[in-house]
Order: structure tokens, then C-alpha cells, then sequence
């Protein structure tokens, strides 16, 4: 198994492959819930004008609720095309940087620094210190990631492992150790984790576009058996539930 804290390590590798894949990345993959980016503002008190750099924004899922919110944002992004996608929204409303968190120039002080499921793929230690530096004194990180409750409804999950002859993981447990760097740092203290629960109907397509965002390699055998399952077992749809929760912490 792959050891905790190693992968950011198949950084390069992942960036090419959301690359190729971001127009569907940008269709398929779920928006955020609107009171997770609330909670920014009432509980963690950032408000309109503030400067907020975005660690990997991919084609901007979160990107246009900061901008919403007010804030100045600084969105960074080491995909050229999710990058381009993500600036054709955005138009001139936030700053796109092309490039990795670890390697870019953002110009600080800033008020926050926000990572949508993409604080994993940053180099532990050099990613700790850029937040260091470019956090302004009580300035906010917050780390975002989201974890799948349920795929469908029972026996759905069962059935899943069973027609597509895989494991299907809940990975998020392992990336999430990621935080630990900034949890465990002195010069950060941690505000409590909360919790946003969303779920979708997905029909047969959806589900399978969706999971394909996630990498790993389906075969064709295994794609048609879980569009037939849904199809014949499951009336052409499942409701997925998810979980996004952020993690804050701010800097001493
Ligand atoms: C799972 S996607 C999340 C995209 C977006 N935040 C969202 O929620 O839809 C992870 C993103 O992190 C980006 N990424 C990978 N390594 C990075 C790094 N070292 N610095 C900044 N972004 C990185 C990837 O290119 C990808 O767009």
C-alpha cells in the first residue's frame, strides 16, 4: 500500500492525466455546497476584499463561490488545459496562475489560502513553509476534502465490488493525512472540522463519467456491467451521498 505522505510524490503523473481528462473532469465531478463557502465568511470570518490564494483550482468547481463571496482570488493551477478552462470562466474576476503551488509567484501578504481536494498533490515541506510565508498573521488555511458516504442505495455498494470484479475505495482517508503537516505545526493552531453533506442522482452515464475523474483503470468489461447494473437493478439511477468537509487552521 501506498504510504502516507507519498502521494504527492505521483504529482506529475496525476497532473497529466487531469490534463487529458478536464473537459469531463469540469462536467461530471460535484460542485460544492453553497454553505461550506458561508461558513468561510460567518464562522471563519473572512469577508468581501479579502485576498484568498486557491491551491489548485482544476477548472474552477470552487473557484466561482470564492468570487461570489467577494474575495480576491489568486486561483494556481499546474494543468494547462483545466487551467484555460477555468480561466475562460473566470474571465478577469480572479487571477489564474499557471503553474504549482511549490514553484509559483504569489505576491503576500494574503488573508487565506484555500485547497479544494488538491493539498495532497503539494510537497509536504515545501508547502508547509509557502504557507508560512504567505499567510498574513491570523491569516486562514483551509483544506477541503470530499468522501463518499454511500454510492447508492443498498445493495448497491455490494454489487458494485461484485460486477466490476474491484475494490471500490474510500481513498479519502489516506489523503487526508495530508493536513497533518500544518496540524502539527506550531506556528498554526486548528479550528474544528465541519461537515457538508450533498447527494446526486446519478443515472448509469454520470456514474461512470464521474468515477472515471477519480483515475484508476476501468475496463471496457467492467464500465458496460456497472451501466448494465444500474440499468436493470437499480431503475437507471443512483442517489450517491458524499461529505465535504474543510478543515481550517490559522496561523499564529
Ligand atoms: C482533484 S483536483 C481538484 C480541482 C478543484 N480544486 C476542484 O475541487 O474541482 C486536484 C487539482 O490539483 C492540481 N494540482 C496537482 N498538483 C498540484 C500542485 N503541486 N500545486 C497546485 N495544484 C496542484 C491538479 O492539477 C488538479 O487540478
Amino acid at each position: 500500500m501506498r504510504r502516507v505522505g507519498d502521494v504527492w510524490k505521483r504529482g506529475d503523473e496525476r497532473i497529466a492525466e487531469f490534463d487529458a481528462t478536464a473537459l469531463a473532469y469540469d462536467r461530471h465531478r460535484p460542485r460544492y455546497p453553497a454553505a461550506l463557502f458561508d461558513g468561510l465568511v460567518a464562522v471563519d470570518g473572512l469577508k468581501a476584499g479579502d485576498r484568498v490564494v486557491e491551491i489548485g483550482a482544476g477548472t474552477g468547481l470552487a473557484t466561482s463561490d470564492l468570487i461570489d463571496r467577494g474575495f480576491r482570488v489568486t486561483a494556481v493551477e499546474p494543468s494547462s488545459s483545466m487551467a484555460a478552462l477555468l480561466a475562460a470562466k473566470v474571465g478577469k474576476r480572479a487571477e489564474v496562475t499557471v503553474g504549482r503551488f511549490e514553484d509559483v509567484a504569489i505576491e503576500g501578504p494574503v488573508s487565506s489560502v484555500v485547497a479544494f481536494n488538491s493539498w495532497h498533490w503539494v510537497k509536504p515541506e515545501t508547502g508547509l513553509e509557502r504557507l508560512v510565508d504567505l499567510l498574513e498573521p491570523g491569516g486562514l488555511v483551509c483544506f477541503v476534502w470530499t468522501e463518499v458516504i454511500s454510492w447508492g442505495e443498498e445493495p448497491f455498494a455490494q454489487r458494485l465490488v461484485e460486477v466490476s470484479g474491484q475494490p471500490w475505495h474510500r481513498r479519502v482517508r489516506e489523503i487526508v493525512r495530508s493536513k497533518d503537516a500544518v496540524e502539527l505545526d506550531s506556528r498554526f493552531t486548528a479550528v474544528s472540522p465541519r461537515s457538508y453533506r450533498f447527494e446526486r442522482v446519478l443515472d448509469a452515464h454520470g456514474f461512470v463519467e464521474v468515477t472515471k475523474t477519480y483515475g484508476g483503470h476501468f475496463s471496457d468489461q467492467a464500465v458496460t456491467g456497472v451501466e448494465t447494473l444500474i440499468n436493470d437493478e437499480f431503475d437507471g439511477a443512483v442517489t450517491k451521498v458524499e461529505e465535504a468537509t474543510a478543515y481550517t487552521y490559522r496561523r499564529l
